[in-house]
């Protein structure tokens, strides 16, 4: 696929529903009694992958009328074993979520994925499982595919989180909902707290209080009777950080999207491109299904470099290649520190924007956790085909860059994109983009 150097992007643009709480919306609607309604759910394979497993492990998952998905729970530690194996694909937050959920069920499953998720690790989720009662087998290094032998008699446990993972957080939590008593993660530095804000809506009992210096303590109260609920999935602002940067970089462009999730622990990108910079209006602040949601516009700004402290990360952590590509257009020298997590994602990202931007004629420093980018004010060359080794956010980043840039950029494997944003290429183009596949 290659893009083109774009004239003014203009225009209005709906992003999908948000990937993270796509999941945590079926997997809620799993442990709970009745028929759940869920609107805007992402229809991408990464969330199809986390529907087919649910169905595998004997819940209705379906579409239903008018667009919404309809999710017949079979409440909580009602699971039945499933026959084959759970092929969870690319996704990271399916396998390690579901892990969590099976770990507190008495019976055996067998977890896979693509090539780039069997090299992802999986022993941060299986150390606090193991804790609970349940036994994993594993590939050497703990990865996939594991087998988990859930345990009849889960125990609640309290766990300090060493990474500031959601993932680890809510495969406890969900392990939790299936234990006696109190399950209780300390996060030394708050993490996206969407399963805490679902597992509320469902009417969980949850306590979450903030410690001294950014963490949190979260309290769940396990065995609890979750009962059908609607939900409305907010915009991805994880996909909407492509065309909020492609209309910052792209001369003369006003773009509006509407309903994007601005859960404050999702929103670090909002922030940094402001230091930067950047104009966008946030407007019609309101709350869809306990999440914050609001309408951006934005338009085109020059940019300049920042530094991007360690503490945001969590915040911001599938934003960084897109940001990067921001900081390859803005005037002076931008900082990203605290990156060491950006190496387990879907690839190396530290390694891959780095790569892929002095490719395109940017001045980029790679260290073992951050990466130092010098922009020069004026758009960098381009001009590459970038190898996105199965990495959606890598390669949607690299498009963008390439409707600013001087030359085309290309990227060697567009189809990871469908993981998270279907129809990419196609809504950039209706703004103004000039993305094409090419064969
Ligand atoms: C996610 C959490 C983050 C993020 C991922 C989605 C989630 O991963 O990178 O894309 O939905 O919980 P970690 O929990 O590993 O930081």
């Amino acid at each position: 696929m290659i893009s083109r150097l774009a004239e003014a992007i203009a225009g209005e643009v709906s992003v999908a529903g948000d990937k993270s709480i796509s999941h945590r919306a079926l997997i809620l609607g799993a442990t709970a009694v009745g028929e759940s309604r869920i609107s805007g759910l992402l229809e991408a394979e990464d969330v199809s992958r986390t529907a087919a497993a649910l169905g595998a492990l004997g819940v209705i998952v379906e579409p239903g009328n008018g667009g919404a998905w309809r999710v017949i729970g079979r409440g909580v530690g009602g699971l039945a074993e499933p026959e084959g194996v759970l092929d969870m694909g690319n996704s990271g937050t399916g396998a390690r979520l579901l892990m969590g959920l099976v770990a507190a069920h008495p019976f055996t499953s067998i977890f896979s994925g693509d090539a780039s998720l069997r090299k992802r690790p999986m022993n941060r989720v299986m150390e606090p499982l193991r804790k609970m009662g349940a036994a994993f087998a594993t590939r050497a290094g703990g990865l996939l595919p594991v087998t988990v032998t859930g345990t009849e008699s889960p125990q609640p446990i309290e766990y300090e989180l060493p990474v500031a993972s959601a993932q680890v957080k809510s495969a406890v939590l969900l392990a939790g909902l299936n234990a006696p008593g109190r399950t209780t993660i300390v996060e030394p530095r708050a993490s996206r707290d969407h399963t805490e804000r679902i597992l509320a809506h469902y009417g969980a009992e949850i306590v979450v209080k903030d410690l001294p210096g950014g963490g949190r303590g979260i309290t769940l109260t396990g065995q609890p009777e979750i009962s059908a609920q609607d939900v409305t999935v907010p915009g991805d602002c994880s996909s909407a950080a492509f065309p909020i940067v492609a209309a910052l970089l792209a001369p003369e462009s006003t773009v509006t999207l509407r309903g994007v999730g601005v859960n404050p622990l999702r929103s670090g990108l909002l922030d940094t491109l402001g230091e930067m910079g950047a104009a966008i209006g946030i407007a019609n602040r309101r709350d869809e299904s306990a999440e914050p949601v609001a309408d951006l516009t934005v338009e085109s700004s020059p940019l300049h470099g920042v530094e991007v402290p360690a503490e945001r990360a969590p915040a911001m952590i599938d934003e960084y290649p897109i940001l990067a590509v921001a900081a390859a257009f803005a005037q002076g020298t931008t900082r990203m520190l605290g990156l060491s997590e950006l190496r387990v994602k879907e690839s190396d990202r530290l390694a891959a924007m780095a790569k892929g931007l002095e490719a395109c004629g940017v001045k980029v420093k790679e260290d073992a956790d951050s990466l130092t980018i010098h922009g020069s004010g004026r758009p960098p060359r381009g001009g590459a085909e970038i190898t996105v080794d199965m990495d959606h956010r890598v390669a949607m980043a690299f498009l963008v860059l390439g409707m600013a840039a001087k030359e085309p950029v290309g990227v060697d494997d567009a189809s990871c994109i469908g993981t998270s944003f279907p129809g990419f290429a196609e809504a950039m183009n209706e703004l103004g983009a000039r993305i094409e596949a090419v064969w």
